[in-house]
């Protein structure tokens, strides 16, 4: 029989290209979104979904879980901005509910839970070796504790019969109906595209671990079919074997997505971000369920064709539909979110 996922934050980044990847593979999709940048997409992207529930995760109930194998958590504030503008607003919707969401789906009879943390929770570390899951935690930012606090509280609810897991993923990169561009890698091809300039403010040496979507996406289906001795109760660093580059090897990247583009390292920023991490235990453990298949080459050649092919341009980079700070804040100007991101 098909198992029944629902994703939360599926009208997302990750979340609308995660669902048709989903429902290619056969599984039966129900998404649980409130629908923040439903305005954002650059191309329409219908997905095939057994139900959409429109609804706040703050406000979830076990009745909207019923029937549901498998809790892919995605819904969230996405990043440290986010998390800096209202950090309040980031612990309610970010660790508050996803606990809500993680007692509700237990009550329902989930039978598993996967969570996806970040490796934000590492915050700043040692650059000169990849930190593994077993390495410090040192949440930096309220998106970083949102996060750390989800997990250790989640370990609670975690049982033979509700099998929770805990996936970081690397900062994203890759091609989306609902992109971003306020995150690394997808930035640097945007500026590629459209300005033929890519200037950066720091010496370019700072490391930063990479993922693409559809990597994350198959790190969640691994956990979708391992079996639960597997994977109950781990914590997984989603990414590949070669997920870390310097700021200045992902700029080269993007550079050579379009001829002629030029290259600035201003330096006059130091960036005290810069850390290395491990996939190791997902590549080991999960070897024959998860398969990466991404790199930044492969990542940056099919952006450009995705900014082609939506006819990308400048206006489009300023504006607020690739940027979640300014989307949010354009909803709330436009009374269609109170300042607690309530729908209005
Ligand atoms: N993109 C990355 O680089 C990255 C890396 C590691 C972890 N993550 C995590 O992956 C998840 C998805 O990230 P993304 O890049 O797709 O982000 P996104 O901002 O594009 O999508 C988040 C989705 O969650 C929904 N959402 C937010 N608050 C909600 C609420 N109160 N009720 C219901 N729905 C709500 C939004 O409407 C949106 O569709 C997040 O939890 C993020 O922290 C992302």
């Amino acid at each position: 029989m098909k198992k029944t996922i629902m994703v939360t934050g599926n009208l997302g980044y990750i979340g609308s290209t995660m669902v048709p990847i989903l429902t290619s593979a056969g599984y039966e999709v129900t998404g649980y979104d409130i629908g923040y940048y439903d305005d954002c997409y650059l191309i329409e992207a219908k997905q095939q979904l057994k139900k959409q529930i429109k609804k706040d995760v703050r406000e979830v109930v076990p009745e909207d879980l019923t029937g549901i194998d498998c809790i892919i958590h995605l819904a969230g504030l996405s990043n440290d901005p986010l998390g800096e503008f209202n950090a309040a607003l980031t612990e309610d919707i970010n660790y508050k509910a996803t606990i809500r969401f993680a007692e509700a789906a237990k009550k329902a009879g989930v039978k598993r839970f996967l969570y996806t943390s970040s490796q934000s929770v590492y915050g700043i570390s040692d650059s000169k070796k990849d930190v593994d899951e077993e390495g410090a935690i040192n949440p930096i930012t309220a998106y970083a504790k949102s996060k750390w606090q989800s997990e250790c509280d989640l370990k609670k609810f975690c049982s033979d019969d509700f099998v929770i897991t805990y996936l970081r993923p690397a900062t994203a990169y890759g091609a989306s109906p609902n992109l971003r561009t306020d995150i690394v890698f997808n930035a640097f091809v945007a500026y590629s595209f459209t300005n033929k300039l890519i200037e950066i403010k720091s010496d370019g040496t700072p490391w930063r671990p990479m993922s693409h979507i559809q990597d994350i996406t198959a790190a969640f289906i691994a956990c979708i079919e391992a079996p639960s001795e597997l994977i109950k109760n781990q914590v997984f660093n989603v990414g590949t074997p070669d997920n870390n580059y310097t700021v200045r090897q992902l700029a080269e990247a993007a550079q050579k997505c379009v001829a002629g583009t030029d290259l600035t390292f201003t330096g006059e920023h130091t960036d005290p971000r810069s850390y290395r991490v491990s996939s190791k235990k997902i590549l080991t453990v999960l070897k024959d369920y998860y398969q990466p298949q991404w790199d930044i080459e492969k990542g940056g050649a099919d952006l450009m064709s995705f900014y082609q092919s939506v006819k990308f341009d400048s206006a489009a980079f300023n504006g607020y539909k690739t940027v979640r700070l300014k989307a949010l804040k354009k909803r709330i100007a436009d009374g269609s979110l109170d300042e607690n991101l309530r729908v209005k």
